[in-house]
Formats: structure tokens, sequence, C-alpha cells
């Protein structure tokens, strides 16, 4: 699948934002926590959380749609021997259902994905803070899977990450949900505690949230009425909106925006010369006005430093921006790769390492034949598309769908000139 876009035309209008995908996965992830039924609101409707969706159901649990992003999950009667081997290999947000099905049936046979298109994908953090709470971990060759298993009785009521990691603190704090644990070297990723809270709804008394420390007091109770929770706002999709109105010189209005999750992404906008309004939950956009400036380096970090999933729509913008940017993504390894698209469209990139690489604007960007390499390059081939002049095609177009909801079609209604062809 393709999109085809003819770029170099301002846009107009306003653009929602939808709930969060990485936020929607564990919070759906939680449901397998308990028997009560769960009915979870704002769910982005994307490739990675429908395939999602679909393993739970592998496992027997009853899933119906209430509309078109709400759903109702009752996880009674689930059984995880019969989880879905090829569905779970296919994401890697799969590693969210070791940390609910351990706390809830003590073992598991999962097809864990390995690396994928940014990097290695390591799980060692993960697993090994299982193993210290006393699980087996063996890799069945034949059958492609891990076999996690209760071995010990071990009853820790403390645990120690050993470094930071978003999905293993979701997966620790889903285990902790029934096991109450105390979490040190804790992500403060807002999506962490946007889990937590669907947690506090089905009982569990939490500490600590926005800190390194996440202690669970109480355990949640797996029997009871139903709970709702509403997933939050996507940090990503907004930022990524916010930086296609500056890089395309356009004055559009982005709504639903968790302002106060993008704050240190707010100021960076900023140093590049981005005028922004901010009002409640909608960001006005003045990209016509906007003289864009390079900025000396662009870090990204963990919560709260920039996302490094920003880094690459920030990588065009740096393309649009005079002077020098040096681009430092300390999280990946793979994730520069959608440089060499950017130079195929006229960008001025050096690729200095696997994490480094410096940026020289403005440059006139024209459209090319490119590939999405993963979710957030592809998003970001979309922005320089529109920013470049002619016509480009962007390969991988299902990768975009990972993430972003019928993007062609939410764009279209700014005025993009884009389309999606087989
Ligand atoms: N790491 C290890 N060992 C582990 C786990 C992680 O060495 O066991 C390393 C990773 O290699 C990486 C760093 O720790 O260098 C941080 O990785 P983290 O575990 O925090 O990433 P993740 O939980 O697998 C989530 C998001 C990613 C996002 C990262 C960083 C979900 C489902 N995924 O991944 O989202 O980039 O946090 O913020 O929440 C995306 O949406 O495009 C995406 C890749």
């Amino acid at each position: 699948m393709k999109f085809i876009v003819n770029g170099g035309k301002k846009l107009k209008g306003e653009i929602d934002v939808r709930g969060s995908k990485n936020a929607a996965l564990p919070v759906l992830a939680a449901t397998l926590l308990t028997q009560r039924t769960c009915t979870i609101d704002n769910i982005p409707v994307i490739k990675d959380v429908l395939t999602f969706i679909e393993i739970i159901q592998s496992m027997g649990g009853d899933v119906r749609w209430l509309s078109e992003r709400k759903v109702r999950i009752t996880n009674k009667n689930i059984d995880p021997n019969r989880i879905s081997r090829d569905l779970v290999r296919n994401i890697r947000a799969s590693i969210l259902l070791i940390g609910p099905l351990l706390a809830r049936f003590g073992e598991i046979k999962i097809s864990l994905p390995g690396g994928c298109h940014i990097g290695p994908r390591p799980m060692d953090i993960h697993l090994d803070a299982f193993k210290e709470l006393g699980f087996s971990v063996t890799y069945n060759k034949n059958g492609e899977y891990y076999h996690i298993k209760r071995t010990k009785n071990i009853h820790k009521k403390e645990i120690t990450l050993k470094g930071l990691t978003v999905t293993g603190t979701e997966n620790m704090l889903m285990y902790a949900a029934i096991h109450p644990l105390k979490i040190n070297i804790a992500a403060l990723e807002p999506h962490v505690e946007d889990l937590g809270k669907l947690l506090v709804k089905l009982g569990a008394k939490i500490k600590g949230f926005n800190s390194h420390t996440l202690e669970v007091i109480k355990p949640i109770q797996k029997t009871g009425s139903a709970v709702e929770h509403t997933v939050m706002y996507d940090p990503i999709e907004a930022g990524t909106f916010i930086i296609l109105g500056a890089a395309t010189k356009s004055d559009i209005k982005v709504k639903n925006v968790p302002v106060e999750s993008l704050t240190l992404t707010f100021k960076k906008l900023e140093e590049f010369g981005v005028i922004l309004e901010i009002k409640g939950t909608n960001v006005f956009v003045k990209g016509s006005r906007s003289k864009l400036k390079a900025v000396s380096k662009l870090i990204t970090k963990e919560y709260p430093g920039i996302p490094t999933d920003l880094q690459a729509p920030f990588g065009v913008l740096a393309t649009q921006a005079k002077g020098e940017t040096l681009i430092f993504d300390t999280i990946y390894e793979g994730r520069l790769k959608y440089l060499y698209e950017l130079d195929k469209m006229g960008a001025s990139v050096n690729i200095l390492s696997a994490h480094k690489a410096i940026i020289k604007g403005p440059q006139s960007l024209v459209g090319k034949n490119v590939e999405s390499i993963d979710l957030r390059a592809g998003a970001t081939l979309i922005i320089a598309a529109l920013v470049a002049k002619g016509e480009s095609v962007l390969h991988g177009a299902e990768q975009i769908d990972r993430g972003y909801e019928k993007i062609e079609e939410r764009l279209t209604k700014l005025g993009a000139d884009i389309k999606r062809e087989e």
C-alpha cells in the first residue's frame, strides 16, 4: 500500500488528535487482570490496537464495540493457552501481555517479537525482573515461544528495574496490581499514569505517580462492578500535527492536545521559531508567520524530555529551518534511517552515527519515491512530502496505519493532496 502526495501547498483548518496508541495498548492489556467488565473509550482505531484486541479475543475475551471508539471487554473466562501466537508475533506491543497474564495465571507461553525497524528492542529488563520475582524463562526453539512460569515462591515487596523502560514499567505495574510491589526506576511517561488510573478504578491503591518509584499498596479487586476508562489523547500525534503545520508554513488548529505532556516539545518548537497559541487543549499553529531557525541541539530523552517518537518529525522541521541542527536520539539505534529518504528528497543531511546527525536548512524538498520504514518515519515522510514540490510516492503506508487513524482522510480535510493506493 502507498500514499501519493502532491505537496508544496499550504494547509488550512483544524484537525483532531485521537486517543494515544501507547496508552490504549497497556490499558487494553490491563483488562486481562480482571474478571470485571471494562469499558474503554477514546480508543484509536489503528492496526496495532485492533491486533491487540484480536489477541484478547483469541484467548476467549468477550469484546463488543459500543461505538466507533468505545469498546466493552469482559475477560472472565480467558485461557492464555488459546492465545494466537501468530498475532502475538505481529506486534511489538504483545510484550504488554506478560505482566497481566503472569499476575493472573502464573504461567504463559508467548511468541514475543524481537527487534524491529528502529533497531534492537531487547526485553532483558522485563524478563530479569520476572526472574527476580521467582519466574523461570525458557525459550522453546521448535515452537518459537518463551515459556515463563512461576517456579519459586518468592514474596518480594520491592523490585528495581535495571533501566528505564516504558513497557517494562507498565508490565511491572500490572503484575503489582495483583501482587503489590514497590517498583524502583519506574518510567514517568504520561501513559504509565493513564494505565494507573484504570488500575485505581479497579480498586488498586498506588503511590508515586510522576516519580521514579511507583508503589502498589493495595491490589485491584478481581471481581465486582464494571469500570469505565477514557484513554488519554495522544501527545505524539499532537506533536506530529503541530510540526506538520509549522513545516508546511500553514495556519492550522490542532484540537485535543494533551498540552501538559508536551512542555519541552513546546519549548523546542519555540526555539525553532514556531509561533503557537495555546488555548486550553487547542493549539493554533501560526506557520505562515513563523520564521524557522535551527536549534543547536535536539536531544530525545525519557519523559519529561523530548520523546524519541517525535525525533523524526523534528528532523523535517530542521530541513526548513535556517542553520544547522544537531539531532541526537539517545533512545534508539535505528531511528535515523528516515534521513536517507529525506536526503533523496533534497535535504542536506550528515549522519554522524546511529544516534546523531546534522541537518542543514533551509532546503527546498522535491517529491520522490520513498519508503516508510516505521510508523514515525512514515508520518515524517508525509510531512516532508507535503512540504516538497511535486509528487511523492510513499511506500509502506501500512506502517503508518499502525499508529495513525485514517491519516489521509484527516489530512485531506486540511486541504492536503494525499491519496491511498494499493
Ligand atoms: N531496553 C532495554 N531492555 C529492555 C527494554 C528496553 O535495553 O528490556 C532499552 C531499549 O532498547 C531502548 C530503551 O531501553 O533503548 C527504552 O525502551 P523502552 O522499553 O522504554 O521502549 P518500549 O517500552 O519498548 C515504548 C513505546 C515506543 C517508544 C518508547 C520510548 C509502547 C507500546 N511503545 O516502547 O513507541 O518509542 O517507549 O518512549 O509504549 C512508537 O509508538 O512508535 C514506539 C516505538
